[in-house]
C-alpha cells in the first residue's frame, strides 16, 4: 500500500485556500471532507504513461507544493489511455488516472479526483461536460481555451471550468501533467464541441 491519497488531498486542500480564485477556495472545503483512509487502487501503466509519465514528473517545479505528492501519487495511479470511447472525435495522446470517484456519493457534495497526461504535441479538443472541473497544472505548458477566452496553461497555475463550458487544450513539445477535480453533477453528460449531441462514455 503505497498510501499517497492522505498527503495529495492534504496538498490539494493547501493549494486551493492558498490561491485567490474564489471558485478553488470553495472547493478546499469538499476536499477536507474526503474520507483520507479511501482504499487506492491497484497501479497500471499504458503506452502515454510508459512514453512520458517520468519526463512529467521530472518537469515538475521544485517549489511547486503539490510536487512530491503528485509525484509519489503518479507512480501508483493506475492509468488508463483514452479517447472517451470516440476515437472519430479524439484519436488519443493522453491518459487519466481516477483516484477518487464518489459514485454513489458518500455526501452531499462529492468530487471525483484524478491525473491527466496528455502527450506533446497533442491536441485535445474542445469539449464540454455538465460537471463542474478544476484543473492544477504540474508540469509542461499547454495553450488553453476555455469558451472565448485563451490562454497559456504553466506549471501552477490554477484553472476552472464552469459547468457546460467548452475547453480544448494543445500542448507544447513537453507532455501535460495535470491534477484535475469534478464536482456538481458528476453522472452527467460530457460532450465534443464538434459532435454536442453525442454523449460520450467516460473513458
Ligand atoms: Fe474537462
Amino acid at each position: 500500500m503505497s498510501q499517497y491519497l492522505p498527503t495529495l488531498l492534504d496538498r490539494i486542500g493547501q493549494t486551493c485556500r492558498a490561491g485567490r480564485d474564489p471558485e478553488f477556495r470553495s472547493l478546499a472545503s469538499q476536499i477536507d471532507r474526503v474520507p483520507r483512509e479511501k482504499p487506492e487502487k491497484p497501479a497500471l501503466t499504458c503506452s502515454t504513461s510508459e512514453l512520458c509519465l517520468q519526463e512529467a514528473i521530472e518537469g515538475i517545479p521544485a517549489d511547486h507544493l503539490l510536487r512530491d505528492a503528485v509525484a509519489h501519487a503518479a507512480s501508483f495511479s493506475p492509468w488508463e489511455e483514452a479517447s472517451r470511447g470516440v476515437p472519430e472525435f479524439f484519436p488519443g495522446g493522453y491518459a487519466y488516472a481516477m483516484l477518487i470517484d464518489e459514485n454513489p456519493p458518500a455526501d452531499n457534495d462529492p468530487v471525483r479526483m484524478g491525473l491527466l497526461l496528455q502527450r506533446g504535441n497533442i491536441a485535445y479538443p474542445g469539449h464540454a461536460h455538465d460537471a463542474e472541473e478544476f484543473y492544477f497544472i504540474l508540469s509542461g505548458e499547454a495553450h488553453w481555451r476555455i469558451d472565448a477566452q485563451e490562454l497559456t496553461a504553466r506549471p501552477g497555475d490554477l484553472i476552472h471550468h464552469a459547468s457546460c463550458a467548452v475547453h480544448a487544450m494543445q500542448t507544447g513539445s513537453a507532455p501535460l501533467l495535470a491534477l484535475w477535480v469534478w464536482r456538481g453533477n458528476l453522472a452527467g453528460r460530457f460532450w465534443y464541441e464538434s459532435a454536442p449531441d453525442v454523449d460520450c462514455p467516460r473513458s
